[in-house]
Protein backbone atom coordinates (compact mmCIF):
# COMPACT_ATOMS: atom_id res chain seq x y z
CA UNK A 1 0.00 0.00 0.00
CA UNK A 2 3.01 2.39 0.34
CA UNK A 3 3.23 4.43 -2.44
CA UNK A 4 6.50 7.22 -3.06
CA UNK A 5 6.51 10.73 -2.73
CA UNK A 6 6.10 10.72 -6.35
CA UNK A 7 2.36 10.80 -5.41
CA UNK A 8 3.25 14.02 -3.40
CA UNK A 9 1.67 16.33 -6.00
CA UNK A 10 -0.55 14.20 -7.61
CA UNK A 11 -4.71 14.97 -8.01
CA UNK A 12 -5.84 12.22 -5.70
CA UNK A 13 -9.25 11.06 -4.57
CA UNK A 14 -7.54 11.06 -0.86
CA UNK A 15 -4.30 10.36 0.99
CA UNK A 16 -2.85 9.58 3.95
CA UNK A 17 -0.14 11.59 4.46
CA UNK A 18 2.99 10.34 6.29
CA UNK A 19 5.17 12.87 8.03
CA UNK A 20 8.51 11.22 8.45
CA UNK A 21 10.20 14.03 9.67
CA UNK A 22 7.71 14.32 12.63
CA UNK A 23 7.82 10.42 13.33
CA UNK A 24 11.83 10.85 13.29
CA UNK A 25 11.78 13.90 16.19
CA UNK A 26 8.72 11.93 18.41
CA UNK A 27 11.94 8.55 18.26
CA UNK A 28 13.52 11.14 19.71
CA UNK A 29 11.56 12.50 22.40
CA UNK A 30 10.93 8.99 23.57
CA UNK A 31 14.74 8.14 23.87
CA UNK A 32 14.76 11.58 25.48
CA UNK A 33 11.95 10.11 27.50
CA UNK A 34 14.02 6.63 28.49
CA UNK A 35 17.82 8.00 28.23
CA UNK A 36 18.97 4.50 30.05
CA UNK A 37 17.39 2.48 27.28
CA UNK A 38 17.17 0.95 23.92
CA UNK A 39 14.28 1.82 21.89
CA UNK A 40 12.20 -0.59 19.98
CA UNK A 41 10.19 1.08 17.49
CA UNK A 42 7.02 -1.20 17.25
CA UNK A 43 5.95 -0.87 13.31
CA UNK A 44 3.21 -4.25 13.61
CA UNK A 45 -0.02 -3.94 11.18
CA UNK A 46 2.06 -1.82 8.65
CA UNK A 47 3.52 0.23 10.81
CA UNK A 48 -0.15 1.27 12.86
CA UNK A 49 -1.14 2.14 9.05
CA UNK A 50 1.38 4.26 8.43
CA UNK A 51 3.56 1.72 6.47
CA UNK A 52 5.72 -0.44 8.06
CA UNK A 53 9.02 -0.36 5.86
CA UNK A 54 9.50 3.36 5.78
CA UNK A 55 8.16 4.29 9.20
CA UNK A 56 10.86 1.34 10.06
CA UNK A 57 13.94 3.07 8.29
CA UNK A 58 12.61 6.37 9.99
CA UNK A 59 12.93 5.24 13.24
CA UNK A 60 16.43 3.26 13.25
CA UNK A 61 17.41 6.77 10.98
CA UNK A 62 15.96 8.67 14.40
CA UNK A 63 18.19 6.20 16.95
CA UNK A 64 16.11 2.92 17.06
CA UNK A 65 18.03 -0.12 17.44
CA UNK A 66 15.07 -2.72 17.41
CA UNK A 67 12.03 -3.27 15.32
CA UNK A 68 8.77 -5.04 16.74
CA UNK A 69 6.09 -6.46 14.84
CA UNK A 70 3.51 -9.43 16.03
CA UNK A 71 3.60 -11.90 13.14
CA UNK A 72 7.06 -13.52 12.21
CA UNK A 73 5.47 -12.24 8.36
CA UNK A 74 5.67 -8.90 8.85
CA UNK A 75 9.17 -9.28 10.70
CA UNK A 76 10.80 -11.51 7.58
CA UNK A 77 9.18 -8.71 5.56
CA UNK A 78 11.25 -6.07 7.12
CA UNK A 79 14.47 -8.20 7.15
CA UNK A 80 14.25 -9.21 3.37
CA UNK A 81 12.78 -5.95 2.14
CA UNK A 82 13.87 -2.47 4.24
CA UNK A 83 17.41 -2.49 3.44
CA UNK A 84 18.12 -2.04 6.95
CA UNK A 85 21.48 -2.27 8.63
CA UNK A 86 22.11 -6.08 9.67
CA UNK A 87 22.82 -5.22 13.28
CA UNK A 88 18.63 -3.59 13.86
CA UNK A 89 17.51 -6.36 16.10
CA UNK A 90 13.97 -7.55 14.86
CA UNK A 91 11.44 -9.09 16.93
CA UNK A 92 8.33 -10.77 16.35
CA UNK A 93 5.98 -11.94 19.49
CA UNK A 94 2.60 -13.66 17.49
CA UNK A 95 3.76 -17.23 16.93
CA UNK A 96 0.90 -20.11 16.16
CA UNK A 97 2.31 -23.58 15.64
CA UNK A 98 3.80 -24.42 12.25
CA UNK A 99 5.11 -21.07 12.09
CA UNK A 100 8.21 -20.26 9.96
CA UNK A 101 10.74 -20.89 13.00
CA UNK A 102 13.33 -22.29 10.65
CA UNK A 103 13.18 -19.11 8.09
CA UNK A 104 13.42 -16.78 11.49
CA UNK A 105 16.20 -18.63 12.73
CA UNK A 106 17.66 -17.76 9.18
CA UNK A 107 16.85 -14.41 8.94
CA UNK A 108 17.96 -13.87 13.02
CA UNK A 109 14.74 -12.62 14.34
CA UNK A 110 14.55 -12.51 17.77
CA UNK A 111 11.27 -14.61 18.47
CA UNK A 112 9.30 -14.79 21.84
CA UNK A 113 8.51 -18.17 23.14
CA UNK A 114 5.57 -18.20 26.09
CA UNK A 115 5.18 -21.92 25.98
CA UNK A 116 6.48 -25.47 25.54
CA UNK A 117 5.37 -25.85 22.40
CA UNK A 118 6.75 -22.87 20.44
CA UNK A 119 10.34 -24.22 22.58
CA UNK A 120 9.76 -27.81 20.69
CA UNK A 121 9.60 -25.61 17.39
CA UNK A 122 11.96 -23.58 18.23
CA UNK A 123 14.76 -25.79 19.49
CA UNK A 124 13.79 -28.16 16.20
CA UNK A 125 13.83 -25.19 13.52
CA UNK A 126 17.29 -24.31 15.06
CA UNK A 127 18.39 -27.99 14.72
CA UNK A 128 17.31 -27.79 11.27
CA UNK A 129 18.79 -24.68 10.29
CA UNK A 130 22.26 -25.73 11.96
CA UNK A 131 22.36 -22.17 13.97
CA UNK A 132 21.23 -20.80 17.15
CA UNK A 133 17.98 -18.99 17.48
CA UNK A 134 17.68 -15.87 19.47
CA UNK A 135 14.63 -16.41 21.91
CA UNK A 136 12.81 -14.11 23.92
CA UNK A 137 10.98 -15.52 27.05
CA UNK A 138 7.82 -13.63 27.13
CA UNK A 139 6.49 -13.60 31.19
CA UNK A 140 2.48 -12.95 31.74
CA UNK A 141 2.39 -10.65 34.51
CA UNK A 142 -0.41 -9.70 34.67
CA UNK A 143 -1.78 -8.86 31.56
CA UNK A 144 -3.55 -12.70 31.12
CA UNK A 145 -3.18 -12.70 27.34
CA UNK A 146 -0.34 -14.57 26.26
CA UNK A 147 2.84 -15.25 27.22
CA UNK A 148 4.09 -17.75 30.32
CA UNK A 149 2.49 -17.91 33.97
CA UNK A 150 4.78 -17.71 36.69
CA UNK A 151 5.31 -20.64 39.19
CA UNK A 152 5.34 -24.27 37.73
CA UNK A 153 4.93 -23.11 33.74
CA UNK A 154 7.91 -20.79 33.89
CA UNK A 155 10.63 -22.66 35.85
CA UNK A 156 9.61 -25.34 33.01
CA UNK A 157 10.33 -22.96 30.13
CA UNK A 158 13.05 -22.04 31.79
CA UNK A 159 14.66 -24.99 32.79
CA UNK A 160 13.99 -25.57 28.97
CA UNK A 161 15.52 -22.87 27.53
CA UNK A 162 18.52 -23.31 29.92
CA UNK A 163 19.01 -26.86 28.65
CA UNK A 164 18.70 -25.57 24.86
CA UNK A 165 21.38 -23.21 25.21
CA UNK A 166 23.58 -26.02 27.07
CA UNK A 167 23.14 -27.76 23.43
CA UNK A 168 23.79 -24.66 21.54
CA UNK A 169 20.45 -24.40 19.79
CA UNK A 170 19.57 -21.05 20.92
CA UNK A 171 20.11 -18.27 22.77
CA UNK A 172 18.01 -16.61 25.57
CA UNK A 173 18.40 -12.66 24.28
CA UNK A 174 15.75 -11.27 26.15
CA UNK A 175 12.88 -11.58 29.22
CA UNK A 176 9.81 -9.58 28.35
CA UNK A 177 5.98 -9.01 29.62
CA UNK A 178 3.61 -6.78 28.60
CA UNK A 179 1.06 -4.15 30.66
CA UNK A 180 -2.36 -4.53 30.83
CA UNK A 181 -3.37 -0.63 32.27
CA UNK A 182 -0.03 1.25 31.48
CA UNK A 183 -2.39 4.06 30.14
CA UNK A 184 -4.32 4.58 33.32
CA UNK A 185 -1.12 6.11 35.57
CA UNK A 186 -1.46 5.34 39.21
CA UNK A 187 -3.39 1.94 38.21
CA UNK A 188 -2.38 -0.60 41.24
CA UNK A 189 -1.79 -3.60 38.21
CA UNK A 190 0.95 -1.35 36.83
CA UNK A 191 2.88 -1.84 40.02
CA UNK A 192 2.11 -5.26 40.91
CA UNK A 193 2.83 -6.05 36.74
CA UNK A 194 6.21 -4.47 37.83
CA UNK A 195 6.93 -6.57 41.11
CA UNK A 196 6.33 -9.80 39.19
CA UNK A 197 8.35 -8.99 36.18
CA UNK A 198 11.19 -8.20 38.67
CA UNK A 199 10.72 -11.72 40.77
CA UNK A 200 9.70 -13.62 37.35
CA UNK A 201 13.22 -12.01 35.45
CA UNK A 202 15.70 -12.60 38.68
CA UNK A 203 14.28 -15.85 39.25
CA UNK A 204 15.40 -16.84 35.36
CA UNK A 205 18.69 -15.22 35.85
CA UNK A 206 19.00 -16.75 39.59
CA UNK A 207 18.82 -19.91 37.04
CA UNK A 208 21.56 -18.98 34.55
CA UNK A 209 19.94 -17.10 32.09
CA UNK A 210 21.97 -14.07 30.85
CA UNK A 211 19.73 -11.70 28.60
CA UNK A 212 20.44 -8.83 26.83
CA UNK A 213 17.43 -7.29 27.70
CA UNK A 214 14.67 -6.91 29.81
CA UNK A 215 11.61 -4.69 28.75
CA UNK A 216 7.98 -3.83 29.45
CA UNK A 217 7.35 -0.60 28.82
CA UNK A 218 5.01 0.41 25.90
CA UNK A 219 4.31 4.04 24.98
CA UNK A 220 2.43 4.99 28.35
CA UNK A 221 5.14 3.41 30.35
CA UNK A 222 7.71 4.56 27.82
CA UNK A 223 5.93 8.28 28.55
CA UNK A 224 5.37 7.85 32.64
CA UNK A 225 7.03 5.18 34.42
CA UNK A 226 10.97 5.57 33.90
CA UNK A 227 10.67 2.24 36.77
CA UNK A 228 9.61 0.28 33.93
CA UNK A 229 12.14 1.60 31.26
CA UNK A 230 14.62 -1.60 32.22
CA UNK A 231 17.04 -1.95 28.76
CA UNK A 232 14.66 -1.39 26.55
CA UNK A 233 11.40 0.29 25.56
CA UNK A 234 8.73 -0.68 23.26
CA UNK A 235 6.44 2.15 21.66
CA UNK A 236 4.36 2.09 19.24
CA UNK A 237 1.51 4.37 19.25
CA UNK A 238 3.46 7.30 20.39
CA UNK A 239 5.76 6.76 18.14
CA UNK A 240 3.32 7.71 15.61
CA UNK A 241 2.60 11.18 17.40
CA UNK A 242 -1.00 10.06 19.41
CA UNK A 243 -1.40 9.37 22.66
CA UNK A 244 -2.31 6.25 24.34
CA UNK A 245 -5.21 7.57 26.28
CA UNK A 246 -6.54 11.11 27.67
CA UNK A 247 -5.55 9.84 31.07
CA UNK A 248 -2.05 9.45 29.99
CA UNK A 249 -2.10 12.96 28.34
CA UNK A 250 -1.94 14.46 25.13
CA UNK A 251 0.47 14.14 22.22
CA UNK A 252 1.26 17.40 22.77
CA UNK A 253 1.66 17.55 26.75
CA UNK A 254 4.75 14.72 25.59
CA UNK A 255 6.01 16.97 22.40
CA UNK A 256 4.62 14.16 20.34
CA UNK A 257 3.70 14.80 16.69
CA UNK A 258 0.86 13.03 14.96
CA UNK A 259 2.40 11.75 12.16
CA UNK A 260 -0.62 11.14 9.55
CA UNK A 261 -3.13 13.08 8.01
CA UNK A 262 -5.99 11.75 6.16
CA UNK A 263 -7.64 14.07 3.68
CA UNK A 264 -9.83 13.94 0.47
CA UNK A 265 -10.93 15.93 -1.98
CA UNK A 266 -14.94 17.05 -2.81
CA UNK A 267 -16.75 14.94 -4.83
CA UNK A 268 -19.48 17.08 -5.29
CA UNK A 269 -20.95 19.99 -4.01
CA UNK A 270 -24.73 20.49 -4.44
CA UNK A 271 -27.49 22.64 -2.96
CA UNK A 272 -30.93 20.91 -1.63
CA UNK A 273 -33.95 21.94 -0.14
CA UNK A 274 -34.67 21.68 3.24
CA UNK A 275 -36.61 18.50 4.74
CA UNK A 276 -33.95 15.83 2.18
CA UNK A 277 -32.79 12.88 3.47
CA UNK A 278 -29.08 12.45 3.31
CA UNK A 279 -27.35 8.76 2.90
CA UNK A 280 -28.68 5.30 3.55
CA UNK A 281 -31.09 4.86 5.55
CA UNK A 282 -32.50 9.16 6.04
CA UNK A 283 -30.56 9.30 9.69
CA UNK A 284 -30.10 12.95 8.92
CA UNK A 285 -32.43 15.87 7.19
CA UNK A 286 -31.84 19.24 5.92
CA UNK A 287 -32.77 21.37 8.35
CA UNK A 288 -33.53 23.95 5.81
CA UNK A 289 -32.29 25.13 2.55
CA UNK A 290 -28.25 23.78 2.53
CA UNK A 291 -25.73 22.61 0.90
CA UNK A 292 -24.06 19.22 0.96
CA UNK A 293 -20.49 18.22 0.20
CA UNK A 294 -19.83 14.59 -0.66
CA UNK A 295 -16.61 12.95 0.72
CA UNK A 296 -14.77 10.21 -1.45
CA UNK A 297 -14.00 8.22 1.93
CA UNK A 298 -16.22 5.10 3.64
CA UNK A 299 -15.80 2.43 5.98
CA UNK A 300 -13.91 0.66 2.81
CA UNK A 301 -11.21 2.73 3.80
CA UNK A 302 -11.08 2.25 7.15
CA UNK A 303 -13.65 5.47 8.62
CA UNK A 304 -15.54 3.80 10.65
CA UNK A 305 -19.23 3.55 10.38
CA UNK A 306 -19.52 4.03 14.06
CA UNK A 307 -18.73 7.99 13.62
CA UNK A 308 -21.49 8.21 11.32
CA UNK A 309 -23.63 11.96 12.51
CA UNK A 310 -20.65 12.45 15.11
CA UNK A 311 -17.32 11.82 13.12
CA UNK A 312 -15.44 15.80 11.78
CA UNK A 313 -14.01 17.31 9.15
CA UNK A 314 -12.03 20.25 8.34
CA UNK A 315 -13.81 21.63 5.09
CA UNK A 316 -12.68 25.27 3.98
CA UNK A 317 -11.98 26.07 7.51
CA UNK A 318 -14.64 24.79 9.73
CA UNK A 319 -15.26 21.87 10.83
CA UNK A 320 -18.33 20.42 9.62
CA UNK A 321 -20.23 16.86 10.87
CA UNK A 322 -20.64 13.58 9.34
CA UNK A 323 -24.65 13.70 8.18
CA UNK A 324 -26.00 10.74 8.09
CA UNK A 325 -24.57 7.06 7.39
CA UNK A 326 -21.07 6.34 6.68
CA UNK A 327 -21.32 4.18 3.48
CA UNK A 328 -18.94 1.98 1.80
CA UNK A 329 -16.85 4.41 -0.29
CA UNK A 330 -18.25 7.98 0.59
CA UNK A 331 -20.04 10.30 3.28
CA UNK A 332 -21.50 13.32 3.46
CA UNK A 333 -21.54 16.72 5.31
CA UNK A 334 -23.76 19.80 5.84
CA UNK A 335 -21.81 22.78 4.54
CA UNK A 336 -24.61 25.60 5.90
CA UNK A 337 -24.90 26.87 2.66
CA UNK A 338 -20.96 27.03 1.64
CA UNK A 339 -20.16 26.43 -1.62
CA UNK A 340 -16.31 25.68 -1.75
CA UNK A 341 -15.69 24.20 -5.30
CA UNK A 342 -15.55 20.12 -6.02
CA UNK A 343 -11.63 19.47 -5.26
CA UNK A 344 -11.59 21.65 -2.23
CA UNK A 345 -9.71 19.53 0.45
CA UNK A 346 -11.63 17.72 3.57
CA UNK A 347 -9.73 17.34 6.30
CA UNK A 348 -10.34 14.14 8.50
CA UNK A 349 -7.45 14.47 10.96
CA UNK A 350 -3.96 15.33 11.52
CA UNK A 351 -1.88 16.90 13.97
CA UNK A 352 -4.46 19.67 14.29
CA UNK A 353 -2.45 22.55 14.40
CA UNK A 354 -4.77 23.82 10.95
CA UNK A 355 -7.52 23.85 12.81
CA UNK A 356 -8.15 20.62 11.89
CA UNK A 357 -9.89 17.40 13.74
CA UNK A 358 -7.30 14.72 15.28
CA UNK A 359 -7.37 11.23 15.21
CA UNK A 360 -8.44 11.23 18.99
CA UNK A 361 -11.64 13.12 17.90
CA UNK A 362 -12.77 10.08 15.53
CA UNK A 363 -11.85 7.78 18.25
CA UNK A 364 -14.07 10.09 20.52
CA UNK A 365 -16.77 10.44 17.39
CA UNK A 366 -16.75 6.01 17.06
CA UNK A 367 -16.63 5.31 20.09
CA UNK A 368 -13.08 3.74 20.11
CA UNK A 369 -9.18 4.58 20.93
CA UNK A 370 -6.98 6.31 18.48
CA UNK A 371 -5.11 3.39 17.91
CA UNK A 372 -7.82 2.20 15.74
CA UNK A 373 -8.47 4.80 14.01
CA UNK A 374 -4.98 5.54 12.07
CA UNK A 375 -4.42 1.57 12.13
CA UNK A 376 -7.42 0.57 9.63
CA UNK A 377 -7.16 2.78 7.18
CA UNK A 378 -7.43 0.94 4.08
CA UNK A 379 -4.69 -0.01 1.30
CA UNK A 380 -7.25 1.84 -1.16
CA UNK A 381 -5.34 5.08 0.63
CA UNK A 382 -1.94 5.74 -0.77
CA UNK A 383 0.26 6.65 1.60
CA UNK A 384 2.05 9.73 0.69
CA UNK A 385 5.02 10.30 2.40
CA UNK A 386 6.47 13.92 3.12
CA UNK A 387 9.70 14.90 5.02
CA UNK A 388 11.78 11.95 3.75
C1 LIG B 1 3.86 -6.65 22.76
C2 LIG B 1 3.68 -5.22 22.43
N1 LIG B 1 4.64 -4.33 22.78
C3 LIG B 1 4.51 -3.03 22.52
C4 LIG B 1 3.39 -2.54 21.90
C5 LIG B 1 3.26 -1.06 21.67
O1 LIG B 1 2.18 -0.56 22.39
P1 LIG B 1 1.81 0.97 22.29
O2 LIG B 1 1.31 1.19 20.92
O3 LIG B 1 0.77 1.18 23.33
O4 LIG B 1 3.06 1.71 22.56
C6 LIG B 1 2.37 -3.42 21.54
C7 LIG B 1 1.14 -2.93 20.91
O5 LIG B 1 0.05 -3.25 21.23
C8 LIG B 1 2.53 -4.80 21.80
O6 LIG B 1 1.58 -5.69 21.45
Amino acid sequence: MSETAARRDEVLRARAEIDLAALRANVRVLRERAPGAALMAVVKADGYGHGAIPCARAAVGAGASWLGTATPQEALALRAGAGLPDDVRIMCWLWTPGGPWREAVEARLDVSVSGMWAMAEVTAAARAAGMPARVQLKADTGLGRGGCQPGADWEELVGAALRAEGEGLLRVTGLWSHFARADEPGHPSVAAQLTRFREMTARAEQRGLRPDVRHIANSPATLTLPDAHFDLVRPGIAMYGVSPSPETGTSADFGLRPVMTLAASLALVKQVPGGHGVSYGHHYTTPGETTLGLVPLGYADGVPRHASSTGPVLVDGKWRTVAGRIAMDQFVVDLGGDRPEPGAEAVLFGPGDRGEPTAEDWAQAAGTIAYEIVTRIGSRVPRVYVNE
